[in-house]
């Protein structure tokens, strides 16, 4: 069964018209709703209609979802390395950015489900988590300088700032800083190089910005093309060269963080070719 309601050139059309694309998308989530969640060999929890990291079904597209999970749980891993810690020695986790559990599910494998909380601004999805895994469930909101997170001592945010307006990443991050108790380790993930020399790879009418987008990093550190087809400004793809990401978190003022991992394209094909920052507060801050 293919996941996938129309076919690529069929969602072209529609998403040339943001009204009727946004009536679609509606739809498609809502028929999703009813639709069970199935089990795929090897991979830990089922799979929602409407998490849309599995594109379908396939032998392949399964592997992406799944190594692409296990990808960011080795990366959590290597940054906890140099401070000689494993994931069960961190005391209280957030995935920001959840969706349908794509990565909470190999977590909660592997630590307490008791010690993750999944925040997203799709409530569906986040309850899902909350059943499906045994995480405590938060609903986020688009606005995230009004958010107060839980304290925590490891938040990952996966392909969530390669999709806000640049303030609001940067506003983001601070609300990160802001929820990690001293110790804490802060690993999110941007487009960087590899999505700036390739941008057709995520849609052809990037092709012809590329110009525009590297001499807006290049000038800016940082470049936004809000998605059109979403009939909204704050939601659409982002690309930061790593020298902006670094500033960002040094211009944060309390606490400080300090870098203890930089993978660039870290993630690869599994999650669209994303750089890899890990930063942590200090002990002592
Ligand atoms: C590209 S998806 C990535 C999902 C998941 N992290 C993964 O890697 O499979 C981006 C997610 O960020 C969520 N998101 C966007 N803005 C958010 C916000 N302000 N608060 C919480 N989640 C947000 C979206 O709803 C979506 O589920």
């Amino acid at each position: 069964m293919g996941r996938k309601l129309l076919p690529k050139s069929a969602l072209d059309a529609v998403k040339r018209s943001p009204r009727l694309y946004a009536g679609a998308r509606a739809l498609r989530f809502k028929l999703g709703r009813f639709v069970p969640p199935r089990q795929f060999d090897g991979i830990p929890g089922r799979i929602h209609f409407n998490d849309l990291g599995l594109p379908d079904d396939s032998p392949p597209s399964l592997e992406l979802y799944r190594s692409g999970a296990e990808l960011v749980v080795d990366h959590i891993e290597q940054s906890l390395a140099p401070a000689r810690q494993r994931l069960t020695d961190i005391d209280a986790w957030l995935d920001f950015g959840c969706g349908y559990g794509r990565v909470v599910r190999a977590l909660a494998t592997r630590v307490e489900p008791q010690r993750i909380w999944a925040a997203d601004v799709n409530r569906e999805a986040v309850e899902f988590c909350a059943r499906e895994f045994g995480v405590h469930p938060i609903v986020s909101t688009p606005d995230v300088a009004t958010l107060t997170l839980p304290s925590v001592d490891y938040i990952y945010a996966i392909s969530v700032l390669t999709h806000l307006p640049p303030e609001r990443g940067r506003e983001l991050l601070r609300v990160f800083a802001e929820a990690l108790r001293p110790g804490g380790y802060l690993l999110f993930t941007t487009h960087g190089r590899w999505a700036l020399d390739r941008p057709e790879w995520y849609a052809a009418a990037y092709a012809q910005m590329q110009r525009r987008l590297r001499e807006e990093v290049d000038r800016d550190g940082v470049a936004y093309i809000p998605y059109h087809h979403y009939g909204t400004q704050d939601y659409g793809m982002t690309w930061h060269s790593s020298s902006r990401v670094a500033e960002l978190v040094g211009s944060l003022r309390r606490p400080l963080l300090e870098q203890v991992l930089f993978a660039e394209d870290g993630l690869g094909e599994s999650t669209g070719h994303q750089d890899v920052h890990v930063y942590r507060r200090s002990p002592e801050s």
